[in-house]
């Protein structure tokens, strides 16, 4: 009888199972109220006196071999089964991880910003939604100035004075009534105009705008600025600096790059002319620096804007500005490989 436990604390050494089942009914047949082991128990006072001791001893191993069993491989089940529940099945080939790509947006935002500030420009932000004040009467847009019009404004309807905006340059007037120069800071960020919806003007866009205040700072600063940036940003030096208006600057000018003629996309995006405007500038008038507590005796300054929607559609060919609102990924997808 002692061979066969000793058989036995064999078997239940070598037992394996799958699964909980299979563990429960190795548990029943030894452990069980009937099981092997209880009957052993009950043998004992069968057992010869001489017997009894190598004989207790045996059926005591066996007890607790099935019991370490039972024990191990309840565990090991369990555990199987919870890095089950947060992982998967481990053996299940990968996945790949879909990376996303930055905004062509940002991409360009961010490579403009880059570029100035390797010649000392911060960067600034304001809010989207303005008062008056920042967006226009500060600017030398004092109520009912014919140039508001240039402008088509979203009004709040509740409250004339709220308004969102309509250029970064009311980020320009945050800036200086917080801070006197010498100030040299670009300000991206998105604006609103009422204007209809096309492949080439949207409702909503971006600027990014400069500002540069200092003693002494003249248009030829803000011309050779202007070229540094266009050499740096699209490989193009030549630039043209046409008289313009805007209210918050004194001369005012439209920038143009001289984009070549020498493909057939060139002839279409400078409609036949070489040239492409990408923007305004001037030099900051008096009356909004006095207006942001700034002495315009002492100090002048330039400022600039340009658009960040139409520069990405240039430098990636986008054809229509809605895409870059509509948020399709097969059109985000492809600027994956830009920085
Ligand atoms: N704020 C002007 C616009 O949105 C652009 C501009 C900025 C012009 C700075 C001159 C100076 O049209």
């Amino acid at each position: 009888m002692i061979d066969k436990i000793k058989e036995l604390i064999a078997e239940a050494e070598a037992f394996t199972a799958q699964t909980k089942e299979e563990v429960e009914a190795f548990r029943i047949q030894y452990l069980g109220k009937k099981g092997l082991l209880n009957q052993y128990f009950a043998e004992f006072k069968n057992v010869a006196n001489e017997q009894k001791k190598e004989f207790g001893q045996a059926v005591n191993t066996l007890k607790k071999a099935a019991e370490d069993k039972v024990n191990t491989l309840k565990e090991e089940l369990e555990s199987k089964e919870e890095v089950k529940g947060v992982y998967g099945d481990l053996s299940r080939p990968g996945e790949p991880v879909n990376l996303g790509a930055r905004h062509p947006i940002s991409i360009v935002k961010n490579q403009i910003i880059d570029i100035f500030s390797n010649i000392g420009f911060n960067v600034s932000e304001g809010p989207e939604i303005e008062d008056d004040w920042h967006n226009f009467t500060a600017l030398n847009l004092p109520e009912y100035h014919p140039a508001r019009d240039m402008q088509d404004t979203f009004f709040i309807q509740t409250n004339p004075d709220v308004l969102l905006r309509t250029h970064t340059s009311s980020v320009q007037v945050r800036y200086m009534e917080k801070n006197q120069p010498p100030i040299r800071t670009i300000s991206p960020g998105r604006v609103y105009r009422n204007e209809a919806i096309s492949a080439r003007s949207h409702c909503f866009f971006h600027q990014i705008e400069g500002l540069y205040i200092d003693k002494e700072v003249s248009f030829a600063d803000l011309k050779q600025t202007l070229q540094y940036f266009t050499t740096q940003l699209f490989g193009k030096s030549k630039i043209r600096l046409r008289p313009s208006y805007f209210p918050f600057t004194e001369p005012s000018a439209e920038i143009d790059v001289y984009w070549g003629l020498e493909t057939e996309s060139d002839y279409r995006i400078t409609k036949g002319t070489g040239w492409l405007e990408i923007g305004g500038c001037g030099m900051v008038d008096p009356n909004v620096l006095e207006n942001c507590k700034i002495d315009s005796k002492e100090y002048s300054g330039f400022a600039f804007g340009v658009g960040i929607d139409r520069i990405a559609m240039l430098l990636h060919q986008i054809n229509d500005i809605r895409l870059l609102s509509e948020n399709d990924v097969r059109f985000l997808e492809q600027f994956k490989s830009a920085l």
